[in-house]
């Protein structure tokens, strides 16, 4: 088997693993450093509407009603957990296991396309947010929320030193910055926003219009 799946496999073993604890340990992560993205990220979400990597669905209650959801995780556990979320909200959600790095969508059919603390953990994310551009619509928009390399040099190597264990243990990343990966796939960035020492970054990026 190739080296690129089956460390996916590994990765996909460890979110399944992680995926009982996982809504204590986003609680405790968002009180510190993101309290209100999941809101700014979903409610700009309009009409046919793809969350890649949606994890337990910690989202799904952000969503507005008029939001058509499709969404995609490759760990069977967390996807249980999400769909459970889904009846309990009564929100209609169509949720597939699939691999971010090979969407299995034609090009062009969603209207916006959703991932929040999805590209800190897909092993390839350029790879990923290719695939977010080309399964967008022609107008439509990218909204993305995520930890990344913050602005001065100490944040980022205590960042780097993490990453040591974090990148081999749990394939998650600290200083990865997907607003470069969004600006050479040609979306336009429509909104920017950095805080806390630079290490959270939202983006709402529009592909060109044909
Ligand atoms: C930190 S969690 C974030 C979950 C969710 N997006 C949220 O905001 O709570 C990362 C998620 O990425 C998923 N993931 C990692 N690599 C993936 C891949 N290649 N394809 C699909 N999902 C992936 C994991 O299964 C996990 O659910």
């Amino acid at each position: 088997m190739p080296a690129r799946e089956v460390n996916r496999d590994r990765f996909r073993r460890y979110w399944d693993k992680e995926s009982a604890s996982f809504d204590k340990q986003m609680q405790f992560f968002e009180r510190l450093f993101a309290p209100d993205s999941r809101g700014w990220v979903c409610g700009q979400a309009a009409g046919d509407t793809l969350e890649v990597a949606i994890g337990t669905g910690l989202n799904l209650p952000h969503y507005g009603a008029g939001v058509r959801l499709t969404g995609i995780d490759f760990s069977p556990a967390m996807l249980d957990l999400a769909r459970r979320r889904a009846e309990q909200l009564g929100r209609p959600v169509d949720l597939r296991e699939a691999d971010a790095n090979v969407l299995p969508f034609e090009a062009a059919c969603f209207d916006t396309v959703v991932c929040t603390y999805g590209l800190c953990a897909i092993p390839d994310d350029r790879r990923a947010v290719r695939e977010m551009s080309r399964v967008l619509r022609p107008g439509g928009l990218l909204l993305l929320a995520d930890h990344v390399a913050g602005t001065a040099w100490p944040t980022r190597a205590v960042q780097r030193l993490l990453e040591v264990f974090t990148v081999p243990l749990q394939g998650e990343h600290f200083l990865r910055r997907p607003l470069y990966l969004v600006q050479a796939e040609g979306l336009d960035i429509e909104q920017r926003e950095r805080s806390k020492l630079g290490m959270i970054e939202r983006l709402a990026a529009r592909k060109p219009a044909a």
